[in-house]
């Protein structure tokens, strides 16, 4: 008798991917038609007033139509762990975070099981190390994925962490008792793992997870090279303070709105933005400022994630180039700056060595295994392909073999691997 069909599925904030045994093989399925690697699923929906697009046509909708009222949702998996607010309004209707979870779920489940030919009913599902620091918000977190994944039409439903399942995927490049720091960076979390493998099993001594992901490394290039295009650090005179040298500076939050959580921004939020940019202009005694113009096309023509998406096409040039720019001009915006891999570099030790070494203090604490007894690390994740970490990793284990796993597919397949095999102490 066949065994019941399993999906491994990497919920990932940026890019998900879905898997299953197929004759004795991890294979990661097609599920994303218009995709260049139709096997990653970039984490976004597209909504416009009669149909919901998913992935790579959602992302090209966004880019080609403009449509004002269309609403685009990236990084929904942050949204889990919000527990001050449990939904957003989508074209007038309320919608809650599980429900657009399972939107997005559901849409996955139909491509796969069309392509499996089978209404397949078990997933194991990947979990970070950490949703957040808060613990209540990160079970909080987990509850909404599972209510959304039942809600999608599954019935048998377990998580396991992301890199237990990376890990399971490359245990062909490793030796029995082997010490392995999994390293994973991807779009929302960076999460450390500690694992001791004894040819056959997988054991976890420790875990760390660091709520910073490749998208908040897009925010600090667009705050330290495309902020100041839109009002960050710009000086102008108040008219009615005038008598008494009234200098003062365009309020932080106006530039700073291009790095808030974009499932927050709905037409009232747009609404309070553009008051405070009027406000700040009829104050000015210069006449209107250039940048706060810019800031306001970018709210009326919804720049704002193409801006976002050539930051983060400049960073990821970065991990191949040693310079590149970034380039947007429409209207009255236009941004051309350079970034060579030495300022990346500075912007990076400067943001975030110290978490790095920190929370790898924090995972050999109290811990078996240390520092120097690690003798592989697995890298995993997106961000993970930044040379500054890569680099740093190297320095802080100089006797470590460092593997690039499957950067992309490694979780969701060693998901569907622990699922297919049951392998109940990494089911949570
Ligand atoms: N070559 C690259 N260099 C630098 N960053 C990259 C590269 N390729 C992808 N990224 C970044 O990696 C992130 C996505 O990685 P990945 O798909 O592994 O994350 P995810 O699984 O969606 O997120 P998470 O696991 O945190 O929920 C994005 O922030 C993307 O910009
Ligand atoms: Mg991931």
């Amino acid at each position: 008798m066949s065994q019941k069909p399993i999906y491994g599925f990497d919920f990932g904030t940026s890019n998900s991917a879905i898997s299953i045994i197929q004759d004795g093989k991890a294979k990661s399925l097609d599920i994303n038609q218009y995709g260049q690697d139709k096997t990653i699923m970039p984490t976004l929906l597209y909504f416009n007033e009669k149909e919901t697009f998913f992935g790579s046509e959602a992302e090209s909708k966004h880019r080609e139509v403009n449509d004002p009222k269309a609403r685009y949702i990236r990084a929904i998996k942050s949204a889990a762990s919000i527990a001050y607010q449990d939904g957003t309004n989508i074209h007038g209707e309320y919608r809650t975070f599980v429900d657009l979870i399972s939107t997005f779920i559901s849409h996955v489940k139909e491509k796969s099981d069309s392509i499996v030919g089978e209404d397949v009913k078990d997933i194991v599902i990947g979990r970070p190390v950490k949703f957040s620091d808060n613990k209540e918000d990160d079970q909080l977190a987990q509850t909404r994925v599972y209510e959304a994944a039942e809600k999608a039409g599954f019935e048998n439903i377990h998580f396991t962490y992301e890199p237990i399942g990376a890990t399971f995927n490359a245990t062909e490049s490793l030796n029995s008792g082997d010490n392995i720091l999994t390293f994973d960076f991807g779009g929302g979390t960076l999460d450390f793992h500690l694992l001791k493998y004894n040819g056959s099993e997988i054991q976890t001594i420790n875990t760390h997870g660091i709520p910073i992901g490749g998208t908040d490394i897009t925010k600090y290039i667009l705050a330290h090279k495309v902020l100041s295009h839109f009002g960050q650090g710009v000086e102008y005179t108040d008219k009615w303070r005038d008598w008494r040298s009234g200098t003062k500076s365009v309020p932080n939050s106006l530039p700073s709105s291009f790095l808030d959580f974009d499932t927050q921004r709905d037409s009232k939020y747009y609404q309070r933005l553009y008051d405070s940019i009027k406000e700040v202009q009829w104050e000015a005694k210069e006449g209107p400022l250039p940048q706060l113009e810019a800031l306001k096309t970018c709210l009326e023509e919804r720049y704002f994630f193409d801006i976002f998406d050539e930051a983060e096409a400049a960073k990821i040039a970065l991990s191949s180039n040693d310079l590149t720019k970034i380039r947007f001009k429409k209207k009255n915006v236009d941004i051309s700056e350079s970034i060579s891999r030495a300022d990346f570099d500075d912007m990076l030790s400067y943001r975030v060595e110290k978490k790095i070494t920190k929370g790898l203090e924090q995972l050999f604490e109290d811990s078996e295994v240390q520092a120097e007894d690690i003798n592989v690390i697995l890298r995993i994740g997106g961000s993970s392909e930044i040379p500054f970490f890569s680099n740093q990793l190297s320095q802080l284990f100089p006797a470590s073999k460092i593997i690039r796993s499957d950067i992309f597919g490694g979780v969701s397949k060693g998901l569907a691997r622990i699922g297919h095999d049951n392998i109940s102490q990494y089911l949570i």
